[in-house]
């Protein structure tokens, strides 16, 4: 956190709001997003590319999180997003966000899914496999309609991030491989479709990447295909997506370079081998999730009980948990916690920061450095807006944190807390009749 987040009464201060009022406000556990933090990344992600002066779009990748407000907010920044599920679609819909600024991706799209972007007006489609072009000349001939599609491949690049979340490698369900001859055949077989027109190529090599090595690779060798393209099909590539995947800095010890700063290496890499190749340079788009609005986040929790194991360790527990955040479970992924109503105390003893869900594993922090707490006292994990929320489940039947827009002072309760009865609305008695 930086200094100027810290108030007179020694609060955190989360876009102009004491973390604490929030807490009482609306309850814990609580996400809390920096609107401003969020803008400033959108604008940073933009500037590179009008410095460098190239045709771009910075595609917000919505899995990472995605309600109303954000949608509005994407589409005020004038940011495109990246959809991958009738959710998104027709979430962003509804928000008012214009379809023509969608691109759709994923490896098993289905016809209904298909159908409603097609008839949406959906921007541009990521086609991932052959099943997919079939699919989509049906839908487009019902529909009388033309898409602009993107083919996306696997450029075999192995990016050094947890397994789960690599995709680029050849060995991945993503995309058309690129060294067998089936990008080829996938676009040979797309050019053939009169209603798809294909803009160019899609690349993503994984997430939370902090090497340049791997997006450089990749950037080349999505020239290289153009190129190749050019020459042997007289087609001309009009966009190359490189995708998302810039690292951020979740704990102190991380030191990645600031997302702009990649994204600046592969507008360099390609603009140098298209002018070696003899390509004119084509627009770029990027992806990026997980670094607009993770370090924007935090979540606020309620200090519950403490276990101490005598000679061991201390268990802090919290009213949240792997419910909210799954990312450590399922990744070992490290977060930070700071105490939101003492942040400048000094820290007093070590804590393993534990949730209160029915299994072990549910650990949200292995050894976080704490003041004295007691019962009561509000701790912010700090970075958690990206895949947080938005891989949260309902397990334990414990119902889903509400989010909070906080900028300028002013607090806006954006999505609110479940409760009990949204999940009991899904249900039926035991003889399949109606609930009372
Ligand atoms: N584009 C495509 C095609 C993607 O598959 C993804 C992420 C992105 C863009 C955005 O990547 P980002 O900039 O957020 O790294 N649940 C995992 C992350 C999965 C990422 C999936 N695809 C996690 O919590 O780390």
């Amino acid at each position: 956190i930086r200094a100027n987040q810290i108030s007179e009464a020694n609060h955190l201060i989360i876009g102009g709001c004491d973390a604490i009022s929030l807490a009482k406000e609306f309850g814990t556990p609580l996400v809390v997003y920096d609107v401003a933090q969020i803008k400033q990344q959108f604008q940073d992600f933009q500037e590179v590319f009008q410095e460098n002066a190239v045709d771009y779009a910075v595609s917000y990748a919505s899995k990472a999180f995605a309600n109303t407000a954000m949608y509005q907010l994407v589409q005020k920044m004038n940011g495109h997003i990246d959809v991958v599920s009738a959710g998104e679609i027709q979430l962003a819909l509804h928000a008012g966000f214009s379809a023509s600024q969608m691109t759709f991706h994923g490896n098993n799209k289905s016809r209904e899914e298909l159908t409603l972007a097609v008839k949406a007006g959906i921007g541009v489609i990521a086609l991932d496999n052959f099943h997919e072009i079939d699919l989509l000349h049906q839908i487009l001939a019902e529909q009388q309609r033309s898409v602009d599609v993107l083919l996306r491949i696997t450029p075999g690049i192995s990016a050094h991030t947890h397994e789960y979340i690599q995709t680029g490698q050849v060995d991945s369900k993503f995309g058309f491989d690129l060294e067998s001859g089936q990008v080829d055949q996938a676009l040979q077989k797309a050019l053939q479709e009169p209603n798809m027109n294909v803009l160019g190529i899609h690349a993503h090599i994984g997430s939370q990447i902090f090497e340049l090595a791997g997006f450089e690779g990749a950037s080349e060798k999505l020239v290289d295909l153009a190129a190749r393209w050019q020459r042997e099909y007289d087609f001309e590539t009009q966009v190359l997506n490189v995708g998302g995947g810039f690292g951020i800095r979740y704990v102190s010890d991380d030191q990645p370079l600031a997302p702009q700063d990649f994204v600046a290496t592969i507008i360099q890499t390609i603009k140098k081998r298209t002018r070696t190749l003899g390509l004119r340079t084509p627009a770029i788009w990027i992806e990026p999730g997980r670094s607009i609005v993770g370090p924007a986040g935090y979540t606020l929790y309620t200090v519950g009980a403490r276990k101490d194991v005598p000679g061991i360790r201390s268990y802090l527990a919290v009213d949240g948990g792997m419910g909210d955040n799954i990312r450590p479970a399922l990744y070992g992924a490290a977060y930070e916690a700071v105490l939101a109503n003492k942040p400048e105390a000094p820290a007093s003893e070590i804590v393993r920061i534990a949730g209160k869900y029915c299994e072990s594993g549910d650990i949200l922090i292995q050894e976080q450095a704490i003041p004295e707490t007691k019962p009561g006292d509000i701790i912010a994990v700090l970075n958690t807006g990206a895949y947080g929320y938005s891989m949260a489940s309902n397990y334990n039947l414990n119902v889903k944190p509400a989010i909070v827009f906080a900028e300028g002072g002013r607090a806006t309760l954006v999505t609110r807390r479940e409760r009990i009865e949204d999940i009991e609305r899904l249900d039926f008695n035991l003889d399949g009749s109606q609930r009372s």
